[in-house]
């Protein structure tokens, strides 16, 4: 039977040392989290590096526990991690596509760990590939991966994601090998952006910077027909809405409520990425505290930062200036019985998420960029009794397919201040209203849809593809 081979760089799961002893953990992150539940079917095995780096015997200990939950490791050394993950991934493309071009940088070295380590996951794939087999390939860590295995197997059945967005040509075309990475991409059949403005600089970076002329959605690459299109990826709906309605969340969130007293929720809930937009909203909840303070004492902001590529400069800067915030403005704003800000630097399992989702009033969700944004998604598919208020930026994909948000500008504070107290002061109805609109768009395009909608598109035109042959 032919089986599907998802690869991203990062596992599902993600192995950290507790005690001496190898702790099996959820990953975080979006890609992770959404395709969740697609690996276990079936022959289906997921590829990718468990994140962290292990001597050689707990590499074969590793590889025969992951081998049971469908799993293959690809391990990466401790150069590799510094090279090719914490460099040329996270700090030449991960801020070239999220346009924040002062943090980019361009190494050569780091770039050719990255063909290397690009090829390791192509060896690793190549290992598994059986005739009839569909690789998907996941994420920017992975560009190369496509093309490389296309060498190997013309006829192979790739697919390729990319997760985060796709910056406009002007961008794109400022890091130096942007021409081979377009390439390594074009090595799938069938590639997929979150949203049309993605696919449309995909396209417009092909043929201006790589010479290839496209007719639509369609390019040739050396006589096979290769197609680009925009699927938002969508969640699990049932199992946040499940969750949220279960008993575990409602006793949480009853406990939780308990300690916190009665005040509004305002829900922050990222990884440490400067994408995410932490400290403008941080900024602008404080703004909202000094404009209206009659909403001092009545309103607190929950903020999750879940720990993500600390040893990256930039990232550890974040976090110190988070923390500075978050400090001043607890400073500034509590009382004995009135803190402004919840802090937690730690991810989360789902029941608390659930309680977290339940609890919180609105979700101020304001990426300054961000391919899709699944958390906001799951705060909608978690509002069992439908009130409830989203204010999300327009810079995340997310707002596309959720225009009855109170959707922001990140960059506008006075924008961001003024849907605070719209947020807070919504009639219920509207909130209602609202939000039932936003539940049907979710619930209608979930994660299944998603998959089934690319595999199937890909199935499809590879069909089209042998009948021109
Ligand atoms: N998440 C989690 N634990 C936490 C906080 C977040 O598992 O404590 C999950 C969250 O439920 C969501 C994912 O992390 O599924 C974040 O995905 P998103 O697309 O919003 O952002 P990304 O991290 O991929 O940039
Ligand atoms: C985003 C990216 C994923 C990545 C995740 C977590 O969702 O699109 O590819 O896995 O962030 O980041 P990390 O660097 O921890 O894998």
């Amino acid at each position: 039977m032919s089986k599907t081979i998802i690869v991203s760089n990062r596992l599902p799961i993600r192995i950290e040392r507790e005690d001496g002893k190898l702790a099996y953990k959820t990953s975080e992150g979006g890609l992770a989290t959404g395709l969740g539940s697609i690996y276990k079917e079936g022959d289906n095995i997921w590829i990718g590096w468990p994140g962290i780096s292990l001597e050689n015997e707990e590499e074969d200990e590793v590889e025969k526990e992951l081998m049971n939950r469908n799993m293959r490791p690809v391990f990466l050394t401790e150069n590799e991690v510094q090279e090719f993950y914490l460099g040329f991934s996270n700090q030449t493309l991960w801020p070239a596509f999220h346009y924040f071009i002062h943090h980019m940088r361009f190494k050569e070295e780091e770039w050719e760990a990255y063909k290397k380590a690009n090829q390791k996951f192509a060896e690793a794939i190549s290992k598994w590939i059986e005739p009839d087999d569909t690789i998907w390939v996941h994420d920017y860590q992975l560009l190369l991966v496509p093309e490389m295995l296309r060498k190997q197997f013309p006829n192979v059945t790739i697919g390729f994601f990319q997760h985060i967005p796709f910056p406009s040509y002007e961008v794109f075309r400022m890091i130096p090998w942007r021409k081979k990475l377009l390439n390594g991409v074009l090595g799938a059949d069938y590639i997929g952006f979150h949203t049309y403005d993605d696919m449309r600089h995909f396209l417009s970076s092909c043929h201006r910077l790589a010479g290839y002329s496209y007719n639509r959605n369609q390019i040739l690459v050396k006589n096979r027909l290769v197609e680009v299109d925009s699927l938002p990826m969508g969640i699990d709906y049932g199992k946040y809405a499940d969750s949220a309605s279960s008993q575990l969340a409602k006793a949480k969130e009853i406990s939780y409520r308990d300690s916190l007293g009665p005040q509004d929720l305002i829900l922050s809930m990222d990884r440490l990425d400067y994408s995410k937009g932490i400290p403008g909203r941080l900024l602008a909840f404080e703004r909202f505290l000094k404009e209206y303070p009659e909403y001092q004492g009545r309103v607190s902001m929950f903020l999750i930062v879940v720990p993500s590529r600390d040893q990256v400069p930039s990232y550890k800067a974040l976090k110190e200036k988070v923390e500075f915030l978050v400090g001043h403005i607890n400073g500034k704003y509590g009382t004995i019985n009135y803190v402004p800000i919840h802090f937690f630097y730690r991810s989360f399992p789902l029941d608390d998420l659930s309680a977290f989702y339940r609890m919180c009033k609105i979700a101020m969700i304001t990426p300054k960029r961000d391919g899709m944004n699944l958390v906001c998604k799951e705060y909608i598919a978690s509002r069992e009794t439908q009130d409830g208020v989203l204010i999300l930026s327009e810079m995340a994909g997310a707002s596309k397919e959720l225009s009855d948000a109170l959707l922001v500008n990140p960059n506008d504070e006075a924008q961001m201040v003024l849907s605070i107290k719209t947020a807070l002061e919504m009639p219920v109805a509207e909130q209602k209203r609202r939000m039932n609109i936003m539940q049907k768009t979710v619930q209608k395009y979930t994660i299944f849809q998603w998959v089934d909608l690319f595999i199937g598109n890909l199935k499809n035109l590879k069909e089209r593809q042998e009948s021109m042959a």
